[in-house]
């Protein structure tokens, strides 16, 4: 910190989809929970000065830039946000990194592994120097998937033997949908499996504490080739409205496969752009030898729960509305049964970030462990070419997990 002993001062690059939930996130944070430190919003980043301007205005940053270096050069700036695609990621981790700042990168850390294994490297040396890193798998600070994993370490569900996770989306189901980055494997570096599968592979091991061995996978792009746009964002886009130009998809569509988890466990995995109906199913349901749990992000203040020690008369899955006061997160929002949402699970990832700064600890999922999600992504994707042959998940080196 700086400038102000208590006061982290944020540079976020991107402004679009994450750039705008993030500054909700910033915004909301010291005003829901009491930290030690306050998060000041004081620069953003982005490649176009008129659209900048016009985002830092609206999203409720005091100053702008056009360069990125610039502000990850800044000595006032302590903390730098990465909200851009996965080609950039890694490129403005490092060089915040080598700058001393605090680090909070959105997933998938990166595009590659060599990436990943370079910044999980550069983020221990940062952090002997005191700054701290971190990847944005802002699914685990959903309180009911933070609940699902206190019940899975106090052994209430005894020894776990599956996990059936999806993550369904059909944004992409027609084929006239247009080339956006998403589909370019140059920018995102893979398609449905990093940008969504990314999420149920950290959140299944995050709630089981296992981790991913092997896995056998499928892969497919159905519509292999889309008109280009005239306008490149993320989940929407316009099309050149008569343009008949197009261009190949580069990335999977769909990627699903099964894994072997360390602690015994089986699992299956579906991501798919092309669930027709589905906008963004992410379910996950854990079976162990003392009970079940399931989560469903459509109804994400619920927690289904099957306790198998209860007389057998009484058994069934029960749900539990996560809004209670002693539930992860909820003592700082409203009174029972007053439910939160999507953003919410933000606003908890930059409470942690913050308390974990504030306080000198590593907040997690550190990039050493977002690393060890892309060697898991690495695996599916050597899998998938060939022809589904069982593959190991390899091991990261020992300088990125030091
Ligand atoms: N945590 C989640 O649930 C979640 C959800 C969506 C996206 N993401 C991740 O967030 C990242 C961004 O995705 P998005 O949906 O916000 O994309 P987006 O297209 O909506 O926004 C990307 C932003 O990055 C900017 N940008 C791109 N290259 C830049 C550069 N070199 N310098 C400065 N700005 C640059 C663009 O102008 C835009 O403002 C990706 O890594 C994506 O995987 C995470």
């Amino acid at each position: 910190m700086s400038t102000n002993d208590n006061e982290l001062r944020v540079g976020m690059v991107g402004y679009a989809f994450m750039g705008a939930a993030h500054s909700q996130a910033w915004r909301t944070v010291n005003r829901v929970f009491d930290l030690p430190a306050r998060a000041r919003m004081a620069l953003i980043c982005g490649r176009d000065a008129g659209k900048v301007a016009e985002a830092a205005d609206r999203l409720g940053w005091d100053e702008h830039t056009t360069d990125w270096r610039e502000l990850v050069s800044r000595p006032d700036i302590d903390v730098v946000d990465i909200c851009t695609p996965g080609d950039s990621h890694a490129e403005i981790a490092l060089a915040a990194l080598a700058a001393g700042k605090h680090v909070l990168c959105e997933k998938p850390l990166a595009n590659t592994v060599a990436e990943a294994q370079e910044m999980a490297a550069a983020a221990a040396v940062a952090r002997a120097g005191g700054a701290r890193s971190m990847c944005g798998f802002n699914y685990r600070r959903v309180p009911a998937v933070a609940l699902m994993r206190q019940l899975v370490a106090e052994g209430r569900l005894g020894e776990i033997r599956h996990v059936r996770a999806t993550y369904l989306q059909d944004w992409i189901v027609d084929p006239q949908f247009p080339l956006v980055w998403r589909l370019r494997k140059e920018v995102s570096g893979s398609g449905a499996l990093g940008d969504i599968g990314a999420h149920i592979i950290d959140l299944t091991q995050y709630v089981t504490g296992q981790q991913i061995t092997g896995v056998s996978a499928v892969t497919e792009t159905f519509v292999k080739e889309r008109p280009l746009p005239s306008e490149s964002s993320g989940l929407a886009a316009q099309t050149d409205g008569g343009s008949a130009a197009t261009g190949p998809v580069t990335v999977d569509d769909a990627a699903i496969f099964v894994a072997r988890l360390n602690g015994g466990a089986l699992a299956t995995y579906e991501a798919t752009r092309f669930a027709t109906g589905r906008k963004n199913a992410l379910r996950v349901e854990i079976n162990g030898s003392l009970g079940s749990v399931a989560f469903d992000l459509e109804r994400l203040n619920e927690l289904e729960y099957y306790d198998a020690t209860r007389p057998t008369a009484e058994q069934g899955f029960s749900r539990i509305l996560v809004t209670e006061g002693e539930h992860p997160y909820l003592s700082a929002w409203w009174p029972p049964g007053h439910i939160i949402g999507y953003e919410h699970s933000f606003t908890h990832q930059m409470r942690d970030f913050i308390e974990a700064v504030a306080t000198g600890v590593d907040p997690s999922p550190s990039f050493a462990e977002a690393l060890q999600v892309q060697l898991v992504l690495d695996a599916v994707v050597r899998s998938a070419e060939l022809g589904s042959s069982w593959t190991a998940v390899e091991p990261a080196l020992a300088t990125a997990t030091a």
